[in-house]
């Protein structure tokens, strides 16, 4: 057991509440948005004001890093934070390890920022971040002239000895990955010349987003069947901007599910952020028959928003393409809930990233169903549930594995089950919805530790 890093568990035994959820809510800020906020914020000149930012565990680990960078970070209100950086390339030496917690977009989106900064850090994490892959990033940012020592397999603690003149990288992702294709474009922001990244599928795009929003040029050309090119002019000049993060769609999801299958509920979660390559639950779920209803439809802070209202309804089972994936990937294990419940059978295709989560969450995600005595199967990389039509067996104990979107489905899981269940530790839930249990008790979920 990490004695270090992991915080004391905090079991919890789920029941189903004796009324329906209802209620208005607003969750945490957007986690991808609050770490580029940070890093983006530390590398421009001047000060940014960003408001609505994460405060959960994964985000302060990244504002501790840009503070040990040299960024002068503050928190002023909830959720209000003021980042003054010194300009491109004037990151400082860190004095010691920075320790990123259980975060994978930390350390991959940093390991782009060190490499091309001619300082030497060493970066670290908790036991889950540790276990999970950094070569899909160090591989590539080697080429960069910047040099990478790391345990075996390409695993936390990493040694970076960075360049201050970095080689543009041109590269072709060979995962669908955000992170990775960050860390390339981030590497290249203090490159002479033209970095460009090729993605097979489109993923999340706030890093292009977020760096044209602070100066930087970014064109995205589209090359057929969903793939893309992203370039960046190198040694941009970039200046602190304002920024406004939206409520995380990804923890949304769990409010909403929670409220699609307690009979009779509920439920809007205001000010939840829209970005078409985030939104896949959504469309799913209307696939599934749920009655998700959107309104007050806005941009805010370069991002579309809306508020979203899940009304409870039977749910049916569906197919889900792996061309999807990208847009959903966080919230496999939430929709495995949710196909659980439905009436007929499932399918999600094309999971393999999910093995290299917090958690293998492809496996997590089948011991959770199956625990509960619903049937559940893995084909290659697609998830196969049987969906039960209605409330669930329950009655299982979850390991959910230092993994936050782990310990949040099992208690939405728990909600709509016959037999309660008991889940193990749900402590890491606060590394991306610190008050999540709060919240859901607002709208009536009954849950007592
Ligand atoms: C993220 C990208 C995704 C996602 C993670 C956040 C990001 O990871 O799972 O929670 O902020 O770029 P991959 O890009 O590795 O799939």
């Amino acid at each position: 057991m990490d004695t270090v890093h992991a915080p004391a568990p905090r079991p919890l035994t789920v029941r189903a509440p004796a009324a329906p959820l209802s209620g208005s809510v607003a969750v945490p800020g957007d986690k991808s948005i609050s770490h580029r906020a940070l890093m983006f914020a530390a590398l421009a000149s001047g000060e940014t004001r960003i408001s609505g930012l994460l405060e959960g565990e994964d985000v302060l680990r990244t504002a501790d890093a840009m503070r040990a960078l040299g960024a002068r970070v503050a928190r002023t209100a909830p959720g209000a934070w003021q980042v003054t950086g010194q300009g491109l390339g004037a990151l400082a030496e860190p004095a010691d390890v920075l320790d990123m917690g259980n975060s994978g977009t930390a350390a991959r989106l940093l390991s782009g920022i060190l490499a091309s900064h001619g300082i030497f850090s060493v970066m670290t994490g908790d036991a889950s971040l540790r276990g999970r892959p950094m070569k899909r990033v160090t591989d590539p940012l080697s080429a960069t002239g910047a040099t990478f020592l790391s345990r075996a397999g390409g695993r936390l603690p990493l040694a970076i000895r960075g360049t201050a003149d970095p080689a543009p990288l041109s590269y072709r992702l060979p995962v669908a990955s955000a992170q990775v294709k960050s860390a390339i474009l981030l590497a290249g922001l203090n490159a002479a010349g033209t970095t460009r990244v090729e993605e097979p599928v489109a993923t999340r795009d706030h890093t292009e987003n977020m760096l044209r929003h602070f100066g930087a040029q970014v064109t995205v050309a589209p090359l057929g069947a969903g793939s893309r090119t992203i370039t960046l002019v190198g040694r941009p000049r970039l200046v602190a901007r304002d920024v406004a993060v939206p409520g995380d769609p990804s923890s949304a999801a769990f409010v909403l599910v929670a409220a699609l299958l307690v009979p009779g509920s509920s439920v809007t979660v205001r000010g939840v952020g829209l970005n078409p390559l985030r939104t896949g639950l959504f469309t799913t779920l209307r696939e599934m028959g749920a009655d998700l209803r959107l309104s007050n439809e806005r941009t805010e802070g370069g991002e579309p928003v809306g508020d979203l209202t899940a009304v409870a309804g039977p749910l049916r089972g569906v197919d889900v393409p792996a061309d999807r994936a990208p847009s959903m990937i966080d919230e496999y294990p939430i929709l495995a809930v949710a196909a659980a419940h439905a009436a007929g059978p499932s399918r999600f295709r094309g999971l393999e990233e999910l093995r290299v989560k917090e958690s293998d969450r492809l496996a997590a995600t089948v011991a959770l169903l199956q625990r509960n005595g619903v049937a559940v199967d893995v084909v290659g990389d697609d998830m196969l549930v049987t969906g039960t039509g209605g409330a669930v067996p329950g009655g299982g104990r979850v390991e959910t594995r230092m993994d936050h979107r782990l310990a949040m489905s099992a208690t939405i899981l728990g909600l709509v089950a016959a037999a309660p269940v008991s889940v193990d530790d749900t402590a890491f839930i606060d590394t991306s919805f610190p008050g999540f249990i709060d919240l859901m008790n607002e709208i009536g979920a009954a849950l007592t530790p």
